[in-house]
């Protein structure tokens, strides 16, 4: 089976990891210290501050953004649900605004009319490592004073005109979940010029202590660990090179399916570097079918999303509703198949010789 995405881990990470046990400092320490200033450089932000997940790195960029009780912010509903559960975990309410139905990302278009005078924030996802477009949801920001929180789980090293994705926002959150472009075996970071979101966030992520033992915010355990860093450390270094083959990847199989009738290649927009975090198909017609027949020929598939976030159980069961035709359209037509760096040639010539012999038949 060729997975629809896999870590690449070779001796370098397994020797880092087995320096920093040998060192004795395990926890948090001088590895995450070191990743954070290599991610902050990379990501070309004046602070990093790392985390035990993405969605702990989302729930502490709310919390350091002064998001809260009562405030609502507004997100797309075509993301993974821990997106608009960051929302939840603050106690603000996540309002969903619909997409664009070719980048799969939020519609600037459809923001300003969903602002209401308890609107604090909106948080814009890169989806599939596609850039949002970011300079209309800026604009709209800083005429209505919202907070913007970049949610850049899928898009490492991804470029909107020119600039590094999580530089653009008020603060920025990555994962390093095994599937993504680069991994921690789990872990997040929080980016951000704003020195008072970088130093909340670093109190909030270790007890809200200001000294030792002197807790004076209600703070969380979301420490990443020196051993998740080593990995990350020796992952960054490799991270333009990943995106690299994704891309030479992506560029393959657009080549040898774009002129096949009864399903869509991605859209890249104008200006954005996109780095494939997820190679997405629209399949109008039979994109359970082709799952199916992909799946039983040994090409792994993934559906990312099968139902925007305010259709799933939770979110009904809070009574949320949102009316987004095309965020539903698209949970019912897309299908990823592997892009991922670990493909070889004959892996990408026998997944799309699968899908032509698909449709051929
Ligand atoms: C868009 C998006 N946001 C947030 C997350 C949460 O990250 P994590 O799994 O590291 O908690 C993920 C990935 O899982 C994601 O894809």
């Amino acid at each position: 089976m060729i997975p629809v995405a896999t870590p690449v881990i070779d001796e370098e990470e397994i020797e880092e990891v087995v320096k920093v046990l040998r060192s004795g400092f395990i926890a948090q320490g001088p590895r995450v210290a070191e990743f954070e200033e290599k991610f902050a450089s990379y990501t070309g932000t004046e602070y990093a501050v790392a985390t035990s997940s993405g969605t702990t790195a989302l729930h502490l960029a709310l919390l350091a953004a002064g998001v809260g009780k009562g405030d609502e912010v507004i997100t797309t509903p075509f993301s993974f649900a821990a997106t608009a559960n960051a929302a939840l975990y603050v106690g603000a309410e996540p309002v969903f605004a619909d997409i664009d139905p070719l980048t799969y990302n939020i519609d600037p278009e459809g923001i300003e009319e969903l602002i209401t005078p308890r609107t604090r924030a909106i948080i814009p996802v890169h989806l599939y490592g596609q850039p949002a477009d970011m300079d209309p949801i800026m604009d709209i920001a800083s005429e209505h004073d919202l907070m913007v929180i970049e949610d850049a789980a899928q898009a490492h090293g991804a470029e909107y005109r020119g600039r590094k994705v999580g530089s653009m926002g008020d603060a920025a959150c990555f994962s390093f979940y095994p599937t993504k472009n680069i991994t921690t075996g789990e872990g997040g970071i929080i980016t951000t010029d704003n020195e008072e979101i970088a130093e909340m966030a670093s109190v909030l992520r270790a007890h809200g202590e200001t000294e030792r033992y002197r807790h004076t915010y209600l703070g969380y355990n979301f420490r990443m660990t020196d051993i998740a860093a080593a990995i990350g450390i020796a992952q960054l270094a490799k991270l333009d090179e990943f995106n690299r083959r994704r891309a030479e990847n992506a560029a393959y199989l657009t080549e040898n399916l774009r002129d096949i009738d009864g399903l869509e290649t991605p859209f890249v927009a104008d200006g954005v570097g996109h780095v494939f975090h997820q190679y997405t198909l629209r399949v109008p017609d039979v994109r359970d079918e082709l799952m199916e027949f992909l799946n039983g020929e040994g090409v792994g598939t993934g559906i990312h999303y099968p139902m925007p976030i305010y259709m799933q159980e939770l979110y009904r069961r809070l009574g949320f509703k949102a009316e987004c035709p095309v965020s539903e359209r698209a949970a019912s037509e897309v299908l990823s198949i592997p892009v991922h760096p670990a493909l070889t040639s004959d892996d990408l010539e026998m997944i799309t010789g699968t899908i032509r012999a698909f449709f051929e038949r």
